[in-house]
């Protein structure tokens, strides 16, 4: 592992060097460095702002230099065996996802897939059920880290920000990133968490976002083909393409509804300054209204706090109709419907007009006049990935519907 200082170690660093009367890069300072430490100049700089992990001894080494205390100097965060440093805080009150916990615990552990994907609907809960499944697992892995992926973010500087939390002296990566990365998934049994961030964050949504996301499945799928003890886990609110064929090292796992009486456990203990009232039928029913979305079910409960006292049956009564998509989830909508294809719109729509489930004969029947066949099912493919359609079987007859948000939506907003 390696070392860099704290916020309060820089400080301290600065005191110690006017004390001892040198300026951090002047020309007698850094020819004491050369000649006492044998270091490099650019390593003396990242020593002293920090700029970067350094190999532990010689970080002691620059802090003995300075008749520093190393263990008063250094971020501990940084060097933890288990590195949580960008993860949000656990959610305090979280319910259920037993099953799913079950699950990816299972791919992770016994079955050893390299990389598990937790793919479903923006606010469904990925994101927090990673938390989770990262804080049980640790204990079976060498090393964890947290890491937030942004696809804006270049690869080779994610790359060197994870191989400088791993491990690494600079001069320990080797020129091939990538080699070096691959490398240290070989050595230690390593579990990173890469928590998509933006991919489809208003304004964002922009098609060099979208090879890059492509470029980064590609290299993760790439990595999982090599042989390895690590663990790589991905939240993404879009399945990977192509990632069929590995189906023995890749798992990808779509995280769905939650339970009706996990919905319902927001409902009562969502902090509002006042409670709201329902019962047993109304909270499954604002539930399954919402597609068990938690993220949909917070920002509705305090429509229903704010606009009509709290009293679920009312707000119920009131939309029955015309359900209110809060605005969280429009946006979510919108950039995931964005690159939509012609056809896969019109697909879309078509299930939205159809009061009940549609099945995969009526849609072949009803295909647009343009759209072959042999289209439709790349089309469901493309729109299950990401979680828009719901698909359902009944014997040898499938289903497609969509949930109620998304029906909406669809019916008022996708043109
Ligand atoms: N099982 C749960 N019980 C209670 N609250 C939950 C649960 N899962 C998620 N939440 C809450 O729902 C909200 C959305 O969760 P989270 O951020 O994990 O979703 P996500 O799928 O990662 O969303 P995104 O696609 O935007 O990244 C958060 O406020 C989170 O704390
Ligand atoms: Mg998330």
């Amino acid at each position: 592992m390696g070392m860099k200082a704290s916020d309060e170690g820089k400080r301290k660093i600065k005191v110690a060097l006017e004390k001892k009367k040198l300026k951090p890069l002047a020309k007698e300072t850094l020819q004491k460095v050369t000649l006492e430490l044998h270091i490099s100049e650019t390593t003396w700089k990242a020593f002293v702002y920090a700029e970067r992990l350094l190999g532990n001894e010689t970080f002691k080494r620059c802090c003995e230099l300075l008749d520093l205390n190393w263990v008063e100097i250094v971020d501990s965060l940084q060097t933890s065996k288990y590195n949580w440093n960008s993860a949000p805080s656990p959610e305090p009150n979280f319910y259920g996802r037993d099953r799913e916990l079950a699950i990816l615990k299972q791919s992770v552990l016994s079955d050893r897939y390299r990389w598990v994907i937790l793919y479903g609907f923006g606010g469904i809960g990925k994101t927090q059920l990673a938390v989770k499944l990262g804080a049980q697992v640790q204990n079976q892995f060498d090393r964890l880290i947290w890491q937030k992926l942004s696809y804006t973010t270049p690869k080779d500087k994610l790359l060197t920000d994870l191989l400088e939390r791993l491990s690494l002296d600079n001069a320990q990566i080797t020129s091939n990133l990538v080699e070096g990365f691959l490398e240290e998934l070989k050595r230690q049994r390593i579990l990173i968490i890469l928590d998509e961030q933006d991919l489809y964050e208003e304004g964002k949504h922009t098609d060099g976002n979208r090879d890059s996301y492509k470029d980064y499945c590609n290299f993760l799928h790439q990595l999982s083909l090599e042989r390895h003890e690590s663990c790589i886990v991905l939240t993404s609110r879009e399945r990977p393409e192509n990632i069929g064929a590995a189906a023995s090292l890749i798992k990808a796992y779509e995280i769905k509804e939650l339970d009706v009486d996990a919905g319902c456990n927001i409902l009562k203990y969502i902090e509002l300054p006042k409670d709201l009232t329902f019962n047993e039928q109304t909270g499954s029913e604002l539930v399954q209204r919402y597609g068990g979305n938690p993220l949909a079910l917070k920002l509705v409960a305090f429509l229903i706090h704010d606009s009509f006292d709290g009293n679920v049956r009312e707000f119920l009564n009131k939309h029955e109709r015309s359900l209110v998509v809060p605005d969280g989830i429009e946006i979510i909508l919108k950039s995931l419907t964005k690159t939509l294809s012609k056809f896969e719109k019109n697909i879309l729509q078509y299930i939205a007009k159809a009061s009940d489930s549609v099945s995969l004969d009526e849609l072949y029947e009803n295909l647009p006049t343009e759209m072959y066949y042999s289209d439709l099912s790349k089309v469901l493919q493309t729109l299950k990935g990401r979680s828009l359609i719901i698909g359902d079987s009944e014997g040898n007859e499938v289903f497609c519907t969509l949930q109620p948000m998304v029906r909406k939506f669809v019916q008022r907003q996708l043109t």
